[in-house]
């Protein structure tokens, strides 16, 4: 995920009022033990976590899996080979076979955050084959296929974790670049395999391709979920989406399977194509052209923010109806904007983070009942530098993800 040390929680932020503009800092460079909670890198209690005994004592250390990593903030990832413990009774062991590219990945390679672990093995958008479960495994099998999202591991007693909302947790562990309960820094699908608990794992239902599955489990669930939690699946509401890049794209298509008026606002005039005759958007605006955004203003209920850079926000709020809603899902170092934003039209701005394990297999089924496929570019893991640049620099309009299976092998 892409949290890293941003919580989006009221504690967590750092609130600076100047005399006319509402200013919220992020605090993104906070890694002291002040700073646990949500998703917290230090783990705080990894003692406590179920399972602790357990896997410390089958650490393995035979250096089996093979991965990419980054080793520094240049990002730059290379073959890497590292161990991941044995299957505990709870465990499935999973080869990998795709795994979808996301921003997080730039962030984290790159030490966006300054909480970089290195190496950082990257990817949190996993699909592939279960291959090992551990005795006590209940929900899967050999051969099964599965997919892994943005956390492995929750402390699996608390209030959000009893309502299968294990992405508040605060024992929450990351997929990769997070301390997990044995200490070991996770490492992500930019690899061979992974072996996760049951729980964090997902069944791709049969026919779905699983090259298609793998962005679900982050792109799609961190658009789904406010979008289903704001009742934006009712037809005929409309929708602005702010980003064309991997999340971006799958809220243009929930959009579009709710029923809704789906408008893109976007930086990059040469995405109109693809948003209005590929993804059928009903309007593409871009949004450094004021006349356009002029004619946009008081025109959609909710926009869902994707952009992974920083951006005014005066100019988006103003595209909202009264009574609407801004949610945030990209993250921007700082969110500023008038107060005047807000009140004229008593709007809202509100944030989410990925989904819990129940909604998240909700998200999956869904997508395959309504025959929903995120747009994607199977590339080779040896395209993966390439990849992230084309990230950064906005040249991305649909979801990389990496053939693991065929790509990734001893050098
Ligand atoms: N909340 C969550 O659960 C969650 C989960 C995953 C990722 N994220 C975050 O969501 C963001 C998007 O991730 P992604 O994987 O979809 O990235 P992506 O594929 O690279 O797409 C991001 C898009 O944002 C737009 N953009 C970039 N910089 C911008 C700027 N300064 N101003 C306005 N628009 C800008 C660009 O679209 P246009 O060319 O159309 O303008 C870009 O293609 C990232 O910040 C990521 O860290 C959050
Ligand atoms: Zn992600
Ligand atoms: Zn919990």
């Amino acid at each position: 995920m892409d949290f890293g040390k941003n919580k989006i929680e009221c504690s967590k932020l750092k609130q600076k009022k100047s005399k006319r503009k509402v200013k919220i800092t992020f605090a993104n460079h906070l890694a002291t033990s002040q700073n646990r909670g949500l998703f917290s890198l230090r783990f705080p209690g990894a003692s406590s976590l179920p399972g602790f005994q357990k896997i410390m004592s089958s650490q393995s250390a035979n250096e089996d899996c093979l991965g990419w990593a980054a080793r520094d903030p240049s990002g730059v990832l290379s073959p890497y080979k590292f161990s991941r413990r044995a299957v505990g009774d709870d465990d499935v062991h999973i080869k990998i076979t795709y795994c979808g590219v996301c921003y997080a990945d730039v962030v984290w390679t790159r030490n966006k955050h300054n909480d970089s672990k290195y190496p950082v093995v990257p990817g949190h958008e996993i699909a592939g084959i279960v291959e090992k479960v551990g005795s006590k495994v209940q929900g899967f099998s050999v051969g099964d296929r599965v997919g892994v999202g943005t956390y492995v591991n929750s402390c699996r007693n608390c209030e959000h974790c009893n309502d299968r909302l294990e992405n508040f947790c605060g024992k929450g562990v990351y997929t990769f670049n997070g301390v997990d309960a044995d200490g070991t820094v996770t490492k992500g699908g930019y690899s061979s395999y992974i072996v996760i608990h049951e729980r964090y794992c997902f069944k791709i239902p049969k026919d779905y391709p699983l090259a298609s599955a793998a962005p679900l489990l982050c792109a799609g669930i961190s658009v789904y979920a406010p979008m289903m939690r704001h009742n934006m699946n009712e037809p005929g509401k409309s929708l602005g989406v702010i980003g064309l890049g991997g999340l971006g794209h799958m809220a243009v298509k929930f959009g579009k399977a709710f029923g809704l008026n789906v408008t893109v606002f976007s930086t990059s005039m040469s995405k109109k194509e693809e948003a209005l005759n590929v993804l059928g958007a009903d309007k593409f605006v871009v949004s450094s052209d004021q006349e356009q955004m002029k004619a946009s203003a008081n025109s959609v209920d909710f926009i869902v923010d994707t952009a992974s850079g920083d951006h005014p926000f005066d100019a988006y709020l103003s595209l909202l109806k009264k009574f609407g809603v801004l949610v945030l899902v990209g993250f921007p170092s700082e969110v500023k904007f008038s107060p005047a934003s807000l009140l004229l039209g008593a709007k809202t701005v509100s944030g989410s983070v990925t989904g819990g394990t129940k909604q998240i297999q909700e998200m999956i089924n869904f997508c395959a009942t309504k025959k929903i496929y995120p747009n994607i570019e199977v590339i080779p893991i040896q395209y993966a530098n390439e990849a992230l640049e084309r990230l950064i620099n906005r040249d991305v309009k649909h979801r990389f993800v990496i053939d693991i299976e065929n790509t990734l092998k001893e050098e």
